[in-house]
C-alpha cells in the first residue's frame, strides 16, 4: 500500500460562531491563536516547542474534536479522570480529507496509566497482545500498543511517546510508525525527541511566543543542542557548572 498523499485531517479552524477571549487560557497561548496556520502533513506532523508552548493543549483540542476521550485510547474509551480538560475543542472545526480513517488512537504519556486501568477493568485487552498493560513496563506497554493495537489506515495522535522509550525502542517506534505510514496512516506527534523528529515524511511545526512556524529537522533546537552536547559534553558540562557557581 502506498503512503497517503491526501491527509485525513487537513487543518483546524476556529468556528466563526464562537466568541474568543484572547486573554484567557487557551487562546492566551500564541500557538493556539494561530492554530489555523497548521497545515497537517499527510504522513507525520510533529509539534515541537518549549515546555508550556501549547502542544498538549492543541493536541487535546484536536483529539476531543475528533471524538477521542481527553485521556486518550481508542474512540471506544469513555471515561475521564480528575485532570482538567481545556475548552478548545468546542471552538474547533476540523477540515478533513475525502476518505475516512478506519483506525484511530490517541496516546498521551501523561494519562496512559489511566487508560491501561480502564482496559483492565473492561477486559478490553484484545489487540494489546492479550496481556494487561499494567504487568508490562511503561515502555513495553507503549510498544504493545504500537505493534499490536494499531491497524493501519488510521489517524494516530501521540503526545510525547518517547517518555517511556529507551533510545533503541525509539528507533523501533520510528520503524513501526514508518510501516503504519506505508499502510496509509496519518500521525500527529508532540515530541522533544530528536530521534523521532528525524522522520523524513513529515512536517515539523514549532510552537513559540510568535505562534507557529514550520522548521527543518536540522534547524530544530532538539537537533542542534543534542548534537552539540554529545559531541562536546565534557567541555559543555564544565561550562554549565562553571556558570552555576558564577551565579
Ligand atoms: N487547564 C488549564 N488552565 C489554565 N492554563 C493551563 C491549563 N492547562 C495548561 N495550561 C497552561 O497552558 C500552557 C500550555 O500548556 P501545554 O500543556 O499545552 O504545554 P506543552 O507545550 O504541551 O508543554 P510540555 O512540553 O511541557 O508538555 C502552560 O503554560 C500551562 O500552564
Ligand atoms: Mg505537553
Amino acid at each position: 500500500m502506498p503512503k497517503r498523499t491526501e491527509p485525513y485531517l487537513r487543518y483546524a479552524s476556529i468556528r466563526p460562531d464562537r466568541e474568543v477571549d484572547y486573554v484567557a487560557y487557551p487562546f492566551s497561548i500564541p500557538a493556539v491563536r494561530e492554530i489555523e496556520s497548521i497545515e497537517f502533513h499527510p504522513n507525520v506532523t510533529f509539534f515541537v516547542g518549549e515546555n508550556g508552548s501549547g502542544k498538549s493543549t492543541v493536541m487535546e483540542g484536536i483529539a476531543v474534536a475528533l471524538g477521542f476521550s481527553p485521556e486518550g485510547g481508542t474512540k471506544n474509551v469513555r471515561f475521564q479522570s480528575a485532570g482538567s480538560i481545556s475548552p478548545l475543542h468546542d471552538y474547533l472545526r476540523l477540515a478533513r480529507g475525502v476518505s475516512k480513517p478506519r483506525d484511530a488512537y490517541f496516546l498521551r504519556a501523561e494519562s496512559f496509566f489511566n487508560v491501561a486501568s480502564y482496559m483492565d477493568e473492561t477486559a478490553y485487552l484484545k489487540g494489546y497482545g492479550g496481556q494487561s498493560l499494567h504487568t508490562q513496563s511503561h515502555g513495553e506497554s507503549f510498544m504493545a500498543v504500537l505493534l499490536n493495537k494499531l491497524q493501519g489506515n488510521g489517524i494516530y495522535l501521540f503526545d510525547e511517546p518517547e517518555a517511556a522509550l529507551s533510545p533503541i525502542r525509539q528507533l523501533a517506534a520510528l520503524s513501526a510508525i514508518h510501516h503504519l505510514v506505508e499502510d496509509r496512516s496519518q500521525f500527529v506527534i508532540a515530541t522533544h525527541s530528536p530521534i523521532l523528529l528525524s522522520y523524513p515524511n513529515s512536517r515539523i511545526i514549532l510552537f513559540d511566543k510568535a505562534g507557529v512556524s514550520e522548521v527543518a529537522f536540522e534547524d530544530t533546537e532538539h537537533f542542534a543542542v543534542t548534537r552539540d552536547f554529545l559531541n562536546n559534553y565534557p567541555r559543555r558540562l564544565e561550562q554549565l557548572f562553571q556558570e552555576d557557581t558564577d551565579d
